[in-house]
């Protein structure tokens, strides 16, 4: 994904180089399980936003690939604590922890990585940081947890779906871009800029994912497909198409009655259906507002090649 930008991708792996320096435990297993997570992989677009950030200002290595480093292994923790809950048997193509050594094991790497995480942002920034990272961890939690309480709920509005995605999904990216900016002595506005930008990234971003969680292969994302509907899981596209005709919201309905009964062919025709009462095409649209959101937040920082780059990555989601 960064191979067009030598410059990040050669950051890019002083990150994992520090990953790896930093995933030490006594416990074998878990250094194992640690260190297989990382080489599956990823976009690692967090501590890409981090690093693009910083380049707006006085960048330095030395505070920003730490930061970096610690925003991917904590998103890497909510990844692996996601999958127990989302009953996910694969990611970053290839099997889950969960699937591959239980879930308690899992809820142990998770924890495991979340603590690794802290460790690497308390030797290297001040604690006011710290407290605003840990706002962010709180406030995945609580998205996600909004999410596993409205599971299966066919009243739930757009925007609590989108209050819902900006809690489990955009602040992180949002805070991705604060902390790179904070470290390079940015301006007050810059770094508020640049963190909008983040979070409407990740709005956008998270919408694109639960389009494809309907669209996408296996083979390409590395993930399931169609499990977001297997597990309550209400998003854009479905809101849209129960609204919008009575047969998909009585189809829906029993399909989460009988969530053990249905059928790839279930998903696949509902699937289908919600694609012709135009969920998709809608959450489309709602996907471009967000897309051109975070454009309109670019247009006020300054004029430079990571502007440039900011700006291909967020118009990319909308293709
Ligand atoms: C997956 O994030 C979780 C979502 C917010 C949809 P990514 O798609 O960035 O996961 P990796 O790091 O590339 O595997
Ligand atoms: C994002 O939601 C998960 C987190 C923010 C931790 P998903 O459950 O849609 O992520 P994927 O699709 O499994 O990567
Ligand atoms: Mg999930
Ligand atoms: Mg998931
Ligand atoms: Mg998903």
């Amino acid at each position: 994904m960064w191979s067009d930008y030598p410059e990040i991708a050669e950051e890019l792996k002083a990150v994992e180089d520090f990953i790896r320096r930093n995933m030490h435990s006594r416990n074998r297993l878990l250094s194992e399980i640690a260190m297989d997570l990382l080489e599956a992989g990823g976009k690692r677009l967090r501590p890409a936003f981090v690093i693009i950030s910083s380049k707006f200002g006085k960048y330095d290595r030395e505070k920003t690939i730490p930061l970096a480093g610690a925003l991917e292994i904590l998103h890497t923790a909510t990844l692996v604590h996601d999958d127990i809950i989302d009953r996910s048997k694969i990611r970053r193509g290839k099997a889950t922890v969960s699937e591959k050594f239980g879930a308690d094991m899992a809820v142990y790497t998770g924890d495991f990585l979340l603590t690794k995480a802290v460790l690497m942002l308390s030797r290297n920034i001040s604690i006011e940081k710290l407290e605003y990272v840990a706002k962010a961890v709180k406030t995945i939690c609580e998205g996600e947890v909004d999410q596993y309480l409205d599971a299966c709920n066919l009243d739930t509005t757009v925007m609590s779906y989108l209050k819902r995605i900006s809690r489990k999904t955009a602040v992180l990216f949002g805070a991705a871009c604060a902390l790179g900016a904070m470290a390079a002595e940015c301006s007050d506005n810059s770094i508020r800029n640049l963190a909008r930008f983040g979070f409407n990234y990740g709005i956008a971003f998270q919408i694109k994912d639960d389009i494809n969680d309907f669209l996408s292969d296996t083979a390409v994302s590395g993930k399931p497909v169609g499990s977001d509907l297997m597990n309550g899981i209400i998003t854009l596209p479905v809101i849209y198409a129960v609204n919008r005709s009575s047969a998909v919201r009585k189809l829906v309905a029993e399909l989460f009655r009988n969530k053990d009964a249905a059928a790839s062919r279930d998903i696949s025709h509902i699937t289908w259906l919600i694609e012709k009462h135009g969920g998709m095409d809608y959450s489309r649209k709602i996907l471009r507002k967000y897309i051109d959101k975070g454009l309109k937040l670019l247009g006020r920082l300054p004029d430079n090649e990571y502007r440039d780059l900011f700006s291909k990555l967020i118009t990319r989601l909308g293709i």
